[in-house]
């Protein structure tokens, strides 16, 4: 076969220059035709949409074209020309074909219109549909649009450990790390396990959020974001929870609430009209095959405010729904921690828009939050999202060492390990905030996708750790 440089399909589509010989590579997503004639759809990951290769049977050797099927893979060179037939402007004119991959008919992917949970099952073979191919160019895209955002605030991309000592939410849902032969593990009189000889000499698990070291590096560089993995042990089966997902922890010197949502609101912004710029295929794709009403719940998101309200505000709103005889699940009271029914009724049915709630009773979050005045509420916020709930988790963070340990010591926290959390606020203690993002959570929310599985390429759920 004669030697041409290879051009992309979403290049190729875009060129004019009819009667140039040209070479693309990928995989064929559909064949049909004639005896005289066949249509390939040629897909090659680059863009949702396909090039047509017009391939004259005459021409061609039959045991080649025998193995032309679905799911094999192609390098052909031909002709560019003009198309009236394949839904594009140009198609190719097949001169040669090489199959470079065979692929019979046990590939699974013959046949459209797979259920999610059958392509979860080939999780190794689900990015060659449209939807996942698009679902994962556009969560490429929000990745970048994550550091130009930053970049372009003044914040510096800081790396967080993935291995840590501490839990920072003190949730105790954390993965632990050890490299010691379970089999014969060493205990003290108590029965409890001597970490002296495993890797770290002392417990080691995996991380639940970079927060405590991004303050550590918001009090010397000023504004910082870490954009990394995460691991969460919790058994929530839901289509919102996954036990390792990815998450954006901005932390900045010297914000106060008000700046937390501002940035918190403009952030989200910033990604969701990204989508609208640079995915607008595969957005067109998602919108009509996965969710009609998407582009304009986009659209909508990036025009509106956000609701901004204080907790108890939205206890009187959920009250006042039971008053009229909205029937929950859960029982509302302040104090209580909203459950996602009482945060879509808040999102979805009363306000219909994104609403970042805030000052929370501190019994129901984590210990660094900034307390308020009140001696009840701290400084936390919740971004809360129309079909999503939750998508940001975030606080002003207590910069008093007194407060801070007083609620450590209330909390019974272990802080042996965390002293040099308590040094920032030891040495040149600053007001501060910071959040944390949900990347797959926001993914959810772009792709109009309705299950966290279904937005990462290999999801870890309980007992589920294949591929
Ligand atoms: O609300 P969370 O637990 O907050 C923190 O971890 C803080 N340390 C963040 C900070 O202030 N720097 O988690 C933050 C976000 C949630 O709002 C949610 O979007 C996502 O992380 N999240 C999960 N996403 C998928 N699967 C899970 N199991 C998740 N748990 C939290
Ligand atoms: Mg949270």
């Amino acid at each position: 076969m004669e030697t041409i440089r290879r051009t992309k399909v979403v290049d190729l589509l875009q060129r004019r220059d009819f009667g140039a010989m040209v070479n693309v590579k990928g995989w064929v997503r559909t064949r049909r035709g004639s005896k005289q004639v066949s249509f390939i759809a040629l897909n090659d990951g680059s863009t949702i949409n396909n090039v047509q290769i017009v391939v004259d049977l005459a021409h061609f050797d039959e045991e080649l074209l025998k193995q032309v099927t679905t799911g094999a893979c192609l390098s052909v060179n031909g002709e560019l020309a003009a198309s009236i037939g394949s839904g594009q402007a140009c198609e190719i004119q097949a001169r040669e074909i090489e199959v470079l991959g065979a692929c019979d008919n046990t590939y699974p992917l013959q046949k459209k219109g797979h259920t999610m949970e059958f392509l979860r099952e080939i999780a190794h073979l689900r990015p060659r549909t449209n939807t996942f191919g698009a679902v994962f160019r556009i969560r490429h895209n929000m990745a970048i649009a994550i550091h130009r955002f930053f970049h372009e605030h003044g914040f510096f991309y800081f790396h967080t450990p993935i291995i840590t000592a501490s839990d920072c939410e003190g949730a105790g849902q954390m993965f632990q790390v050890t490299t010691m032969n379970l089999y014969d593990l060493k205990k003290d009189e108590n029965g409890s396990i001597i970490y002296d000889s495993d890797f770290f000499g002392k417990q080691a698990s995996l991380t639940v959020s970079g927060q405590l070291e991004g303050e550590l590096a918001a009090t010397a560089l000023g504004a910082i974001y870490t954009f990394g993995p995460t691991f969460r042990a919790e058994n929530s089966n839901t289509p919102r929870h996954l036990a390792e997902f990815w998450m954006v922890e901005p932390e900045v010197a010297f914000a106060d609430l008000q700046e937390l949502m501002d940035l918190e609101e403009e952030f989200i912004k910033y990604c969701v009209q990204w989508a609208l710029d640079h995915c607008k295929d595969d957005l067109e794709f998602l919108n009509k095959m996965v969710d009609k009403g998407l582009i304009e719940r986009l659209q909508k998101v990036v025009a509106t405010d956000f609701v901004r309200l204080p907790y108890t505000e939205g206890i009187k709103i959920l009250e006042e729904a039971v008053a009229q005889g909205h029937k929950f699940e859960f029982p509302v009271y302040w104090g209580c921690d909203l459950a996602s029914e009482h945060e879509r009724y808040l999102v979805e049915h009363h306000f219909q828009k994104p609403v970042i709630m805030t000052d929370y009773p501190k019994e129901i979050k984590a210990f660094y939050m900034k307390q308020n005045a009140d001696g009840k509420t701290v400084q936390g916020t919740d971004v809360l999202f129309p079909q999503i709930g939750e998508i940001i988790g975030g606080s002003v963070r207590e910069e008093s060492y007194d407060k801070l340990m007083a609620r450590i010591t209330e909390l019974n926290i272990p802080m042996k390990d965390m002293w040099w959390y308590l040094d920032t606020r030891k040495y040149g203690t600053c007001p501060h905030a910071g959040f944390g993002l949900g990347f797959e959570r926001l993914l959810l929310f772009v792709t109009g996708m309705a299950n966290i599985r279904d937005v990462i390429p290999f999801p870890r759920t309980p007992r589920n750790a294949d591929f």
